[in-house]
């Protein structure tokens, strides 16, 4: 397929954070007709049927098979993963789902030529990074979770330099949105705290005050992603995973950021085991590369952010 030639295009985990986000985006972009939404759940649970959709469970290869091929589908964004908090609790599991999902993808991309979009994160890096993640740092994750993105981008180099497959990764940080709640992450901490924060509730947050990690607004991250699937092939330099510019903030300065806007808000700081994981994470990442392979820079900072969250949240 050429790079701006008709898109027809699959979204496994479609029902998710990220995925219902890039599907009214995608659609946008390429028109209704050629976007496919696909996840294990049914879209009945997020009250939407406003898209083509068809149950896909991506450890099903052959029914995988059955839509590509039948939907003569040329882009495949697979999103369809267990998150850092969830993966902790079942690591089998995790594994199981983020890289058998991935290996039918990518063989089934051998044989169909299709391209795809396999989303890296932050968790690939581990304590050894300290505080800015450079492209080049050691990934040395303190998840089963980070262990699978780790393992993931190396598939997309391989695949990529074996079998020629066209396959493109970001390393997203935690990513704040309103849409959807997110699906067991470590930073869902920086979405549910508008949620209260909107509904005049208090929050208990899950880190401690001074907990620093890579974050970004979703429009951002959607973006990037549009950004990284135009940009011409033979301009990257890199397949399993692209750092991204970040915003970086304590979750107190969240909290503060919020309370300026809305003063009555209280929230109180009692870490859990999820403290664990991000402390092995940077506080922020280097998108140096992003710039300078695809253009790409954020829109949004903390203070655009959080006016966006809470307008959209109020509405
Ligand atoms: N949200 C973030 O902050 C963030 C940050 C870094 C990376 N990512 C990555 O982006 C991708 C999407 O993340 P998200 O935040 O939308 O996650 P999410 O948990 O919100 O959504 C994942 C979706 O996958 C579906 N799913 C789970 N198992 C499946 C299976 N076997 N077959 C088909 N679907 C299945 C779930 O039902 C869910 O709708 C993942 O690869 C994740 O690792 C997300």
């Amino acid at each position: 397929m050429g790079e701006s030639g008709n898109r027809r295009i699959l979204i496994t985990g479609a029902l998710g954070q990220i995925g219902m986000e890039l599907l009214d985006a995608l659609q946008t972009k390429f028109g209704s007709e050629n976007v496919i939404a696909s996840d294990i759940r049914d879209p009945q649970d997020v009250n939407d049927s406003s898209f083509r959709y068809e149950r896909l469970d991506v450890l099903d290869s052959e029914q995988m098979e059955n839509i590509i091929r039948d939907n003569d589908i040329n882009e495949v964004y697979h999103l369809a993963a267990l998150l850092s908090a969830t993966g902790e609790k079942n690591p089998q599991l995790c594994w199981k789902i983020n890289m058998d999902g991935l290996m039918n993808v990518l063989e089934l991309a051998r044989k169909y030529k299709f391209r795809i979009f396999a989303p890296s994160s932050i968790a690939v890096f581990g304590a050894d990074v300290g505080k800015i993640a450079k492209q080049e740092s050691p990934l040395n994750p303190a998840t089963m979770y980070g262990v699978t993105k780790v393992a993931g981008e190396l598939m997309a180099d391989y695949y990529h330099s074996a079998h020629g497959v066209d396959i493109r990764g970001l390393r997203y940080p935690g990513l704040i949105s309103w849409k959807v709640m997110p699906g067991g992450g470590t930073t869902d901490y920086a979405v549910e705290i508008f949620h209260k924060a909107v509904a005049s509730e208090a929050y208990t947050c899950f880190v401690r005050e001074d907990t620093k990690l890579p974050m970004m607004y979703m429009d951002d991250a959607i973006k990037a992603t549009l950004q990284l699937m135009d940009a011409p092939s033979d301009k990257l330099s890199v397949r399993g995973g692209y750092n991204l510019p970040s915003l970086t903030f304590t979750a107190k300065e969240l909290y503060d950021k919020i309370r300026e806007k809305i003063p009555d808000f209280k929230c109180e700081f009692k870490p859990d085991h999820r403290q664990e994981y991000a402390d092995s994470w940077p506080d922020e990442t280097d998108g140096t590369l992003s710039k300078e392979e695809w253009d790409f820079s954020l829109d949004f900072d903390l203070e655009s952010m959080c006016d966006a969250m809470i307008q959209s949240l109020s509405q």
